[in-house]
Order: C-alpha cells, then structure tokens, then sequence
C-alpha cells in the first residue's frame, strides 16, 4: 500500500484482482518478505493491458529486479516478442531467470546485467514501449535517453512517479530523489513528443504516448 489512494479504496481495488497463477503469487511473497519493491499485481496487469493494446513486440525494461514486472510484459508481447530485462544485481538476474524459465517466457527475455542506461544505449534499435523503474535520482537521465528509443505511437511508462504523495509538497534541497522525480514529471508534461497521464495507481504511474518524432 503506498498511500495516494484511501487504504480502505486501495485494498477493494486489490480485493478485485484475478488470483495469480502460482509462480507470480510465489514472486509477490518473495518480494514481501525481502523487501523487493515490485509494481505489484494492479499495475503489473496495466502494463499487460497497456503493452497488448498497443501490440508491443519489443520492449525495453529499465530496472527489472526480480522479473515480476518482466513477466507481465513478456506475457503481452506474446512468442516471438522480446523483453530486454536490466539490473544492475546479478543476483536479482540469476533469480529472474528461474522464473522466467519456469512460467515458460525465458525465450522471449533478453537478460543484461549491469548499469540499465548503458543497456539501453548499447541495445540498437526502435522500442514499442520503454517501462522505467530504476533509481528514482535517474529519471530526468532516463526521459532524455528513452523517449528518443520509441517509435511514434509507442509507450514510455514509469513507476513512483508520486513517491508516497512527497511530489506535492516542496522537496528540501537535500531531497534530490523528490526533487528529480518532479522534475522529471514536469518534462513528461512539457514534451511536445509526449502525451501524458499519470495514473494514481499504487505509488503513481506516468503513462506516455509517443505522438511525435
Ligand atoms: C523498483 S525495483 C524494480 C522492480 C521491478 N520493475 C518489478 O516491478 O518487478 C528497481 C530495480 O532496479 C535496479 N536498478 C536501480 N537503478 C538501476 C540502474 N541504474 N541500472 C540497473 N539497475 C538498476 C535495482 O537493483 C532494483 O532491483
């Protein structure tokens, strides 16, 4: 629960949601009990939606952890497409891959270990949606180096982009992580390139479409 939304309205939300299958509810445990900070199930089927809607072939992730969010897209671009995971643990990526290998998507991921940027500078090619959840400090670096990697009608969506609701107040100076994630917001919204929502889900999610080269 990340409290933008009413608790009691977060959990009926959740309350909703189809049971997952086996592996994903084994990866939301997991990540409950060390602390892994995954999208969760509300916003992990909104990138399912939004990646089938707009038929997502390819598609790059920066900052994967354990592959639950990357499971979700994988499940999208279907067999045939491509998801590249990043992180920068090789032991996030060693236990991603198990997953991958066990819900039957490992050929369909593409792993890289290291730095998520210098991945997706050394990846060639155009994206179809580019899903952000690195390091908040990052975002502003992220927007100037992801949107330009998306064909036009392609999607660049970021997770916590309200940061527990501390994006709506004044960040002190020392809070640089507040401070980049609404300087970032303010990019999003200010690209002509962009076409812009953020969704009050979870923690937030900007949800952007690519409308213009
Ligand atoms: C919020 S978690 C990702 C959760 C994942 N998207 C999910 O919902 O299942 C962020 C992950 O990104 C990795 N990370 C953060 N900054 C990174 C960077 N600059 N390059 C590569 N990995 C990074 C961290 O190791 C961490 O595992």
């Amino acid at each position: 629960m990340s409290g933008i939304t009413e608790k009691k309205t977060e959990e009926y939300i959740y309350s909703l949601l189809p049971r997952r299958d086996a592996v994903l509810r084994e990866m939301e445990r997991y990540a409950a009990r060390h602390d892994v900070p995954i999208i969760g199930p509300a916003c992990g089927r909104l990138l399912y939606q939004l990646a089938r809607l707009i038929r997502a072939r390819r598609v790059f992730e920066m900052g994967s952890a354990i592959g639950y969010s990357t499971i979700w897209l994988a499940r999208a671009v279907g067999p045939g497409g491509t998801v590249y995971y990043t992180d920068s643990d090789p032991a996030n990526a060693r236990r991603a891959e198990s997953y991958f290998r066990r819900v039957g998507v490992l050929d369909r991921v593409q792993v890289m270990t290291g730095e998520a940027l210098k991945s997706l500078e050394s990846t060639e090619g155009e994206f179809d949606l580019i899903f952000n959840d690195v390091d908040k400090i990052y975002y502003p670096t992220v927007f100037n180096l992801a949107v330009p990697r998306l064909r036009v009608g392609g999607l660049f969506i970021t997770d916590n982009v309200l940061r527990r609701g501390l994006v709506a107040r004044p960040a002190a100076v020392q809070d640089r992580t507040t401070r980049a994630i609404q300087r970032f917001n303010r990019m999003l919204y200010r690209s002509p390139q962009l076409f812009t929502t953020i969704l009050p889900l979870r923690d937030g999610f900007a949800v952007c479409e690519k409308i213009s080269q």
